[in-house]
């Protein structure tokens, strides 16, 4: 099995991020010059994923419109002869990608908004990626984690090490290792007390999972938050497949938090092609 499918829950209101996202979703905050929400549909398509399922809310029009084609700017830097521009607005949305739109009728949570994405997924396994982690990676984190699924056909998470203090923030997992990176997952709980932590182990925003997931998801009552969590359908999984935990490759932002996003932006600046080497030099004269 192939993975072909990819839901990016973005149903949240991101008060985190209030007021910048009064009008806006988080998910359109730019890190440099690309919205989050971009950087994780181009991360799912370097993993060779077509289908885009983005289950959104009230007040996200921004996310199918950044999607869509735009007439009038296109015509614009057409008539403008601005190539360049008009090809970089284009690789937006490249032709073999479909987006596909769900609406989350209530903010129910995580695991409530992959359940409302099962009509499109139905039996096949699907990727899950939360666009406000912000991963970078080579090959990109997905991909690694796509690569791993060709051989184990089995569920497998995204984990890192978290600072022992930081498990509030977190699904922390604990498993026995398979090999250098996966674990076979023994253990997965939502946001725990650094004391009742299986491991220093949290879940990273990046999900493969298997079509059973949803089964479980839709007889789970109210977690923590009193929201239907994901981590408590992968623990209902975990009774009746094998769920993999891996370690990825590479650097993860948490751009759900203000130090996170401003580290992703300083972070990618650095790294750009264009912008780097001059935001080097100034941040120099900085000197702080
Ligand atoms: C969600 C998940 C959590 C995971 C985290 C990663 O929490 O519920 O298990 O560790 O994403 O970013 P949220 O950050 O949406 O509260």
């Amino acid at each position: 099995m192939k993975i072909n499918k990819a839901i990016f829950p973005v149903a949240g209101l991101g008060t985190r991020f209030l007021p910048a996202t009064k009008a806006q979703p988080k998910e359109m905050l730019p890190v440099v010059d690309k919205p989050l929400i971009q950087y994780a549909v181009e991360e799912a398509y370097a993993a060779g994923i077509r289908q885009m399922i983005f289950v959104n809310g009230r007040n996200k029009r921004a996310i199918p419109d950044h999607f869509d084609t735009a007439y009038e700017l296109e015509a614009e830097l057409e008539a403008a002869g601005k190539k360049d521009l008009l090809e970089l607005v284009h690789s937006i949305k490249p032709d073999d990608m479909e987006c596909i739109y769900i609406r989350q009728p209530k903010a129910l949570g995580l695991g409530h908004a992959v359940l409302c994405a099962q009509c499109v997924v139905v039996n096949e396994p699907f990727a899950v990626l939360l666009a406000d982690d912000l991963m970078v990676g080579e090959p990109a984190i997905l991909k690694q984690m796509v690569e791993r699924f060709a051989d184990w056909q089995a569920s497998i998470i995204a984990v890192q090490e978290v600072p022992s203090d930081q498990t509030r923030r977190y699904g922390m997992v604990a498993g026995t290792p398979v090999n250098d990176r996966m674990m076979d997952m023994t253990h997965i709980v939502e946001k725990p007390a650094p004391e009742d932590a299986p491991s220093r182990l949290g879940v990273a925003g990046r999900y493969i999972l298997t079509p059973g997931i949803f089964k479980e998801i839709a007889a789970l009552p109210r977690g923590v938050g009193g929201e239907i969590q994901l981590t408590d359908g992968i623990a209902a999984l975990m009774r009746r497949e094998k769920v993999f935990a891996f370690r990825y490759e590479g650097r993860r932002y948490d751009c759900g938090s203000k130090e996170g996003f401003l580290q992703a932006n300083v972070e990618l600046a650095l790294m750009h092609p264009q912008l780097g080497p001059e935001f080097r030099n100034y941040l120099k004269t900085l000197a702080l």
